[in-house]
């Protein structure tokens, strides 16, 4: 097989390299393109745009696969802790016993946050919305630790942000919730495990005992790893875009975050539980949605549904319905909006409309309902994302900086008006 592509563009000829990846994946090099010939590509949404190469996460849209530095998403899903995929994902390699003890050991004496966090609260109005306060929270870690200003840290001093990152997180997010409830903070535990130490922040009330359920353990542990990372979607891209200007990591993952916070990416968690109950207000009619959903003239979209890779189950989707069943079963919690979900699901999957446009149930659509059985308000939802997401951040961005890639500024076509002359005010 040929290894260029041949482009002929306006009577200049030019061979265009192929990149090909290690699952066979084939790109077209187009670095050169523009000193050759002038052109540049134009492709709005990134929807053919390879923005990098990664050997962090797999995704085979077509056929459902997703898999983290070659492990698939149902096995890490199933055998391993959530900081075990952190390691992975940053690292390259599951850690072996001493490395994951190493690695724990150091998140754990990390979880504490500064005092003056604290007072950030006080600036703003009840009820904003935790995902605008989990970005400032989390810029707002550059001006307690100024030292990551500096873009050419050493190894050490990049490695101890990353763990105080990971570390303060699960402090901060449940910080958040207790603000938002107006109760005391639960000040982190380091005997217990990252997820427990976070339930215990998040649940436990400061006048009583707060016995930690190993069934919530588990499925925070398994949702946490289901949102760790998906290669380069919109919030990924931003990390990398962002901190290829060289601005601190806490400052590309506050931009990673407000990225996440739209409908259209992890916001979806938290519109789905409101469609749903939306829905069972009106009588629980799935059918009459799904007209709307398909009615170009109605901004209503099913959310939850849909992916711009996925033409196929999502596999995450795959693992949280039946992780969705078995909680609410365990924890003998009957939800009537889980009905409505798998009714929306199945009246959708046999009609033609979702079925030729290749719409499936997205990573979104169940999640919610666990994080409500849990105890969680909706506004946190995508707060939850986050504290998912964040080792797959920190991943993409130490990969987008060890390879020594050149600041993000893509190219446009300028469609406006041509010069033209200035016109006093007094003339126009
Ligand atoms: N409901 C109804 N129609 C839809 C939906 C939906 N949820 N999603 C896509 N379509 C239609 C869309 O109208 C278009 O139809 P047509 O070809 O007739 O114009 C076609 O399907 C292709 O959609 P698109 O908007 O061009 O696809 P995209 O790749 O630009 O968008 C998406 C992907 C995820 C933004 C979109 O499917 C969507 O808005 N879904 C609902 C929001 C959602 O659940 N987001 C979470 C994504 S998964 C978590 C994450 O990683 O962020």
């Amino acid at each position: 097989m040929s290894k260029t592509a041949h482009l002929s563009l306006q009577g200049k000829e030019i061979d265009l390299p192929l990149i090909e990846g290690s699952e066979q994946e084939v790109g077209i090099d187009i670095s050169k393109l523009r000193g050759a010939t002038g052109a540049v590509t134009v492709d709005v949404g990134f929807k053919n745009t390879g923005s990098t190469t990664s050997g962090i996460t797999y995704l085979d849209g077509e056929q459902g696969v997703l898999r983290h530095r070659g492990y698939s998403i149902e096995d890490l899903a199933e055998n391993a802790t959530f900081l075990e995929v952190a390691y992975l994902l940053i690292n390259g390699e599951l850690p072996n016993k001493a490395e994951y003890e190493d690695w724990d050991h150091q998140i754990r004496h990390h979880t504490l946050v500064n005092e003056d966090m604290e007072n950030i609260f006080k600036a703003w109005p009840t009820g904003s919305h935790p995902m605008g306060q989990l970005t400032a929270m989390i810029s707002s870690l550059s001006s307690f630790y100024p030292e990551s200003l500096n873009p050419n840290q050493s190894e050490e001093d990049q490695h101890r942000t990353i763990r105080r990152l990971i570390a303060k997180m699960p402090t901060i997010v449940a910080m958040l919730h207790k603000k938002s409830a107006g109760h005391p903070v639960i000040y982190p535990q380091n005997k217990l495990d990252y997820v427990s130490n976070f339930l215990n922040m998040t649940f436990k009330n400061i006048t009583e005992e707060y016995e930690i359920d190993p069934i919530y353990v588990e499925a925070m542990n398994k949702l946490l790893i289901l949102h760790a990372d998906h290669e380069q979607n919109c919030s990924a891209s931003t990390v990398r875009i962002v901190g290829s200007s060289h601005a601190n990591l806490y400052a590309c993952i506050s931009a990673g975050i407000a990225a996440l916070w739209g409908p259209l990416h992890g916001g979806a968690n938290q519109k789905v539980i409101e469609m749903l109950e939306a829905i069972k207000n009106d009588g629980g009619d799935a059918k009459k949605y799904i007209e709307k959903a398909k009615d170009k003239n109605d901004p209503f979209r099913l959310m939850g549904f849909g992916h711009r890779v996925y033409k196929n189950y999502d596999p995450r989707a795959l693992i949280i319905k039946k992780s969705c069943d078995e909680i609410l079963d365990k924890l003998g919690i009957d939800d009537p909006v889980l009905d409505i979900a798998k009714q929306l699901e199945e009246t959708a999957l046999a009609d033609p409309y979702f079925a030729e446009r290749k719409l499936f149930p997205n990573v979104d659509f169940y999640s919610g309902i666990i994080y409500r059985a849990m105890g969680f308000p909706v506004e946190m939802f995508t707060v939850l994302f986050a504290l998912g997401r964040l080792p797959g951040w920190i991943a993409q961005w130490k990969e987008m900086r060890d390879q020594k890639q050149p600041i993000g500024r893509p190219r446009q076509i300028y469609t406006g008006p041509t010069a033209r002359d200035w016109v006093p005010m007094e003339k126009r």
